[in-house]
């Protein structure tokens, strides 16, 4: 058994890229810290990271503060309500400039010197100015530093720190039809409600991601209290049925339907009264999968998930959409951001009981969710011990990812974009994921050995 002291070693990433094309993922990649490094570089250095949403800043003025791995971003209105993105970090000698969740501000004073940014971002107050700068201090030189790109879809907000990154639009491709299907089926589209709830859960961002982007496999196990409960069928297929897309970049969403691909409830459960306004707001095909779905969860990558599910019992059904990005903050740890949203246009009763359900089922409270942290917790235990640390895997510690591969054929008639296939119980997101990881981590990897 062997330890390389780099973990950068040729010879590992050639193994690593024979086994992930059989379908097989070396485990020591899940924690390894300096992997760690390079996917924070290659990776969260070049991709587009979700921000937030335009319903969390209403008025100009309004803010939020938030995190790109480890850069921490002040998101704000301007007076013209133009969103910005900053880094949230003063000029003058770089502490974080505002420390609050979120509020409403004309402008931002630093804590330590007290110099002052309005909404736009220009340095516009120095404590004793030009007492103790002389006349020539030219403030223009020292406003904030911006995000070097920030897009907005759905009202969906994200960043990039590479300015030479492709769009917004062009990066999520095919998933824009999903997200036009989820958040663009009411008048007003989504708000969201309530903070983020925000806690630290011990896990690798790669193993949440996957978790909700590409596993209801896992559903019927993990969650099997759910069917216990009788809130989920007996049938352990029942979290399989449907199609799994997988599109360029990784991105990837289930569509979870029932055995027939009937409804089991139509149109999640949502008031009768607003199926006429989807209808309008989407088209015949994307109206046909909404009216049939049970489930939506799926994956923008590298770090975003969603779910829309239905949740309560007979009589008192609601469907809401739970968006997750997992921070990593470490190679054992994601800072986990989960926010509520529901379509603006909903009724008030409907919004509160489908916020409760919510609270019920995710986030720190959530019965689902404390499921799968413990079995995140434990991969990242066993992920650290030496025999999943070997890299030339003499103890065949590979992670198994072979569920459907060249087994299971594309569904020609899916109406949506991306490849369908027509399960859920499949790993080609999974795979899809390896793959986009290892294009990222591994350019310019070995340029200057030759290779
Ligand atoms: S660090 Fe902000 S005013 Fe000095
Ligand atoms: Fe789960």
């Amino acid at each position: 058994m062997q330890l390389f002291r780099k973990t950068l070693d040729e010879k590992a990433f050639q193994l690593l890229k024979e086994k992930m094309e059989q379908g097989l993922l070396p485990q020591w990649v899940v924690t390894d810290p300096e992997l760690y490094e390079l996917e924070i570089e290659k990776i969260y250095g070049h991709s587009w990271q979700f921000l937030g949403h335009e319903s969390e800043l209403k008025e100009p003025g309004s803010y939020v503060t938030r995190w790109m791995v480890n850069d921490p971003i002040l998101l704000v209105k301007n007076r013209n309500g133009e969103i910005n993105a900053y880094l949230n970090s003063c000029t003058h000698r770089g502490t974080q400039l505002c420390t609050a969740d979120r509020g409403n501000k004309k402008s931002f004073t630093c804590p330590y010197h007290g110099w002052s940014f309005n909404l736009d971002g220009d340095l516009i107050g120095i404590v004793a100015g030009n007492k103790v700068y002389g006349e020539e201090m030219d403030k223009s030189e020292w406003g904030l530093r911006k995000v070097p790109q920030i897009g907005i879809y759905q009202g969906m907000i994200f960043g990039n720190l590479d300015p030479n990154a492709e769009s917004l639009e062009d990066y999520l491709g095919d998933m824009k039809w999903y997200l036009d299907m989820m958040m663009g089926r009411s008048d007003g589209g989504m708000e969201v409600i309530g903070l983020p709830q925000r806690w630290v859960a011990k896990a690798n961002w790669k193993a949440t991601a996957e978790n909700f982007a590409a596993d209801p496999y896992h559903v019927q196990t993990t969650h099997r209290s759910t069917v216990e409960m009788g809130i989920s069928p007996e049938d352990p297929l029942y979290a399989g049925y449907g199609h799994q897309v997988v599109m360029d970049h990784a991105h990837g969403i289930n569509v979870i339907t029932s055995k027939t691909g009937e409804a089991r409830v139509p149109f999640q459960g949502t008031p009768e009264s607003m199926w006429p306004m989807f209808k309008k707001n989407v088209t015949p095909e994307q109206y046909d999968i909404l009216s049939r779905v049970t489930v939506f969860v799926g994956g923008v990558y590298p770090n975003l998930s969603f779910v829309s599910p239905i949740h309560g019992t007979e009589g008192h059904l609601h469907n809401y959409l739970n968006f997750r990005l997992w921070r990593p903050i470490g190679p054992e740890k994601v800072e986990v951001w989960c926010w509520f949203f529901i379509d603006k246009a909903a009724p008030k009763e409907y919004k509160e009981a489908a916020y409760k359900g919510y609270l019920g089922s995710f986030g720190p409270t959530g019965t689902l969710e404390q499921d799968d942290t413990e079995t995140w917790a434990r991969i990242v235990e066993v992920s650290s011990g030496l025999m999943m640390r070997d890299k030339e895997l003499s103890y065949n510690n590979v992670s198994n990812y072979l569920m459907g591969m060249n087994r299971i054929e594309p569904d020609e008639n899916f109406p949506g974009p991306g490849t369908a296939y027509p399960t859920c119980y499949l790993d080609a997101i999974s795979r899809k994921m390896h793959e986009e990881w290892l294009e990222l981590i591994s350019k310019d990897l070995f340029v200057k050995e030759g290779v």
